[in-house]
């Protein structure tokens, strides 16, 4: 069979974990699809880089919508990152050229999912983001394929491990939310823009994908509850242990009487639980179905090989044909939602 012809825009953490998996894993990665994986052209910033891997095989695309227009790649993946920009043109730039699209980028699918999804199922392509919630943990999978015989109630988790490291390091060391955070930072955890991270707003990007998938809705980032981390002292973690409780930034989607509820909070859960003992920068993402009760998931949500690997996951589907559509049920058959009125969160 002929091989399944990549071009992958983005050579950073997650496009080298890429490369490099395609490359360690080749004779396995054929066998397993049936197709050679060939990477036909990559695209970065800087050409001259020292990226640790040579690229000397691959041709070089300066510009990412060029290379998502050639004539010589079957799928574009995009790893640059980013809701405007060089992903989201390179990204309809490939979808209008024939070409099934991977992506690990949330903020991009969270703004402009409705959006894009109408257009690969219009063009007859593929649009997939295994990674873009909740990194190595194959969650996007369990909720379209694993519980395709559920009507899911509730989808809710620790998504952001930054966030989930801070609070932790609090606990543990009784250090300060500012402490924390500019220890943080210097280690290299938190996003270029830190605010997306404390804010909560990459967490509510992945809970906004999640709830479209789990109840047939559009990708409703506008609807969230939001709220960060940079309001919690230490003093609310030292009252939440003293009742049994942790604080964890946790979101939450599910329909109720009122309408699809989303929040991405600080929420107390008790310290016992699963989502309580989820310590350091781990995610957890917990989802209720009908038939099957409750699911757990746990993993790593971000990093090289963990959200390479859910990239590979993607990349071999498509070489084995798999499709269907984008959020799971045709795009323009999703529902708008009607968000719940915010109300104080409960525990968890
Ligand atoms: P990096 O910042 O490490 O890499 C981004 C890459 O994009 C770099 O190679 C950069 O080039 C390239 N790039 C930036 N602008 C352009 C441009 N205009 N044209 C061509 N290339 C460009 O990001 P990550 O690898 O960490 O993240 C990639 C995506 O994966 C993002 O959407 C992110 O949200 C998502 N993701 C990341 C996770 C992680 O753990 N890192 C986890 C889950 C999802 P150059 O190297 O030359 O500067
Ligand atoms: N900043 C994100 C996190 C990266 O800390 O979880 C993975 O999406």
């Amino acid at each position: 069979s002929q091989p399944l012809r990549l071009g992958i825009a983005g050579l950073g953490t997650v496009g080298i974990g890429v490369l490099r998996i395609l490359r360690q894993h080749a004779a396995l990665l054929e066998a397993r699809t049936g197709r050679r994986l060939e990477i036909t052209a990559v695209s970065a910033r800087d050409k001259s880089k020292d990226r640790g891997i040579s690229l000397a095989s691959y041709a070089w695309e300066a510009d990412p919508v060029a290379l998502a227009q050639r004539d010589d790649i079957d799928v574009f993946v995009e790893l640059i990152g980013g809701e405007e920009g060089p992903a989201k043109d390179a990204v309809e730039a490939a979808l209008s050229k024939g070409k099934d699209v991977v992506t690990a980028n949330k903020a991009l699918l969270a703004i402009h999912g409705q959006a894009l999804a109408e257009k690969a199922e219009a063009d007859g392509r593929a649009l997939r983001y295994e990674a873009a919630v909740a990194g190595g943990i194959p969650v996007i999978k369990a909720l379209t394929e694993g519980l395709a015989g559920n009507a899911v109630t509730r989808v809710m988790g620790v998504m952001n491990g930054s966030c989930n490291y801070i609070l932790t390091r609090m606990e543990t060391a009784g250090l300060s939310y500012d402490e924390v955070f500019a220890e943080a930072d210097a280690l290299g955890y938190l996003e270029a823009d830190p605010q997306l991270d404390v804010g909560g707003i990459d967490a509510a990007h992945k809970l906004a994908i999640l709830s479209s998938l789990a109840f047939g809705t559009k990708v409703d980032f506008a609807g969230i509850t939001l709220e960060g981390i940079d309001r919690v002292s230490i003093d609310d973690i030292r009252a939440a242990a003293d009742m049994g409780y942790k604080i964890k930034l946790l979101g939450v989607a599910q329909q109720t009487a009122r309408g699809l509820e989303q929040r991405m909070q600080p929420c107390l859960v008790p310290a016992t639980s699963p989502l309580g003992q989820l310590d350091g920068g781990t995610n957890m993402v917990v989802l209720e179905g009908d038939a099957v009760g409750q699911i757990v998931l746990r993993g790593p949500g971000a990093g090289e090989g963990p959200t390479a690997s859910a990239v590979l996951s993607d990349i071999c589907d498509l070489a084995r044909g798999f499709s269907g559509p984008v959020f799971g049920l045709p795009a323009t058959t999703l529902e708008t939602s009607q968000p719940a009125t915010a109300a104080l969160p409960a525990s968890y």
